[in-house]
Parts: C-alpha cells; sequence; structure tokens
C-alpha cells in the first residue's frame, strides 16, 4: 500500500507517528506544505487549492492507494469536494474528537482548542451541534491563532507560547474542564505545556492511532497485508525544522524539498 500523508507541516507527524505503531508493509510518502503554513488562517478556497494540489501530485509521482488528510483545517475544508472527485481512493481526515471528548469527560466540561478554520468551517459546526443535541455538555472552544507559526518555530517549550496558552486556557481551568480536544494536529507537541497550565489530571484527546486503526481497516478489505517493512519519506514545500521532525518520528528522518 502506497500512502500519501499531508499537513502544513510538522502537525501531520504526529499522526505518521501513530501510524508506524500499526501500519506494516507500506510505503508513506508525508509533504509538509510549508510554503502555505498556516492552514488555519487562510481561506476556505486556498485550502482547498493546496489540498488538490498535494493529492494530484500523490497520485501523479507515487500512484498512491490511500490518502490521509493529516490536517483537522484541510479535513474541514477539502475531504468532501477530493472524496468526490476520487471516489477510487481511500481518504481518511482528520477531525476534532468531540465526540469521545463528550463520552469521557466526568466534569461535562470539555475544552475544544483548534485553528479558526477549523472552528468556523460548516463541518465543526455540524458536528458540535448535533452532538450537543444528544448530551448535556459543556464545550469551551478556543482559536488559537499564531500557536501552530509558535510550533513551526520551534518555540515549543518556550514562554510567548506558555503565555498564548495561558490566555486561552484560563476560562477552561476556572470551569472545570477536565478533557480537552486536540483539534489541530499541531498541538500535541504541546501537549505537556498544555497539562502544566491546566494543573489537574486531565485527559487529553487527539485522534491520531484512531485514524491509523481506520486505514488499517479500509487498507486490508482493499487486500492489503500489514506484514514486512514500514518506509517514511518526508517532502516539505519550503523551510522546516528537521530537528523537530527527527524528534516526533523517534529516529534521524532526511526531510527533501520539492517544489508542487
Ligand atoms: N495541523 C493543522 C490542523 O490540524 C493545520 C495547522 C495550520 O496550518 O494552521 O489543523
Amino acid at each position: 500500500m502506497k500512502i500519501g500523508v499531508f499537513d502544513s507541516g510538522l502537525g501531520g507527524l504526529t499522526v505518521v507517528q501513530a501510524m508506524t505503531q500499526i501500519i506494516k508493509g507500506a510505503k508513506i510518502f508525508y509533504i509538509a506544505d510549508t510554503q502555505h503554513a498556516p492552514y488555519g488562517e487562510k481561506t476556505q478556497e486556498q485550502i482547498l487549492q493546496y489540498a488538490f494540489n498535494i493529492t494530484e501530485y500523490f497520485l501523479n509521482t507515487y500512484e498512491i492507494d490511500a490518502l490521509i488528510i493529516a490536517c483537522n483545517t484541510a479535513t474541514s475544508a477539502a475531504v468532501k469536494a477530493l472524496r468526490e472527485t476520487y471516489p477510487e481512493l481511500i481518504i481518511i481526515g482528520t477531525e476534532p474528537g468531540i465526540k469521545p471528548a463528550m463520552e469521557q469527560t466526568k466534569t461535562g466540561k470539555v475544552g475544544v482548542l483548534a485553528t479558526p478554520a477549523t472552528l468556523q468551517g460548516d463541518k465543526y459546526q455540524q458536528l458540535a451541534n448535533s452532538l450537543a443535541m444528544q448530551k448535556d455538555v459543556t464545550l469551551f472552544e478556543q482559536a488559537c491563532p499564531g500557536l501552530v507559526e509558535q510550533i513551526e518555530q520551534g518555540k515549543i517549550d518556550h514562554p510567548q507560547t506558555q503565555e498564548m496558552l495561558e490566555a486561552w486556557l484560563h476560562p477552561m481551568r476556572e470551569n472545570d474542564v477536565d478533557t480537552v480536544v486536540l483539534g489541530c494536529t499541531h498541538y500535541p507537541l504541546v501537549a505537556d505545556m498544555i497539562e502544566k497550565i491546566m494543573q489537574r489530571e486531565l485527559n487529553l484527546i487527539h485522534t491520531g492511532e484512531a485514524i491509523a486503526k481506520r486505514l488499517l481497516v479500509l487498507g486490508e478489505e482493499k487486500g492489503h497485508k500489514n506484514e514486512g517493512e514500514l518506509t517514511l519519506a518526508i517532502y516539505s514545500t519550503d523551510s522546516i525544522a528537521t530537528h523537530l521532525v527527527s524528534g516526533i518520528i523517534g529516529k534521524e528522518v532526511e526531510v527533501e524539498a520539492i517544489v508542487l
């Protein structure tokens, strides 16, 4: 199985990391579209265009069997159109895990951190509205403009990042939130700081493992044998913090520059 995975930068590697624990006998091609990061502060039309360019590139260059949109923002803007255009391709998107969060919260208070584009998108609004009708849980939604840039610049354990997160998390801490949805694939990279600021045992929800498991099921339906070596090639459309890439994946990896 050949799998194309993309995000605006480092974030989608948190999904790739989960995939490497579950998927075998496959080739993963990852594109960090750093030239256009952050996606979360672009228009829906721009994000749609980036997603289509990358998918075309994956199909033309590697003839992929599966596409993983390792980005909540790009999923919100493009998954529907991509599925309509490429019905043969396995396409798995990333969505904020508010459903499991609502099931798991004990205080009935759930925080959702995501990019401005994800929270404003119809997809999120519909999901949140339909779940709100099923369960009496209060959602504390917070857009985090600028956080993706901090992470891309490697400012993960940095006073400025801490200051931003403290302001966003303050209402959640004051209101007894016990479960926080990491609705952007970059945010698991600041999970330690979020836990520190919340000052309580916190349930952090991110969806990398669920995506990897779903890929396994859909791949096996199409004849994928989950055995043998897994290879990973990483490409970037502009500069990227290479040391962070290796840190997330857990081994030394090369990043190759590409032009789409
Ligand atoms: N990592 C992405 C997400 O899950 C996008 C971040 C961005 O470029 O704004 O939403």
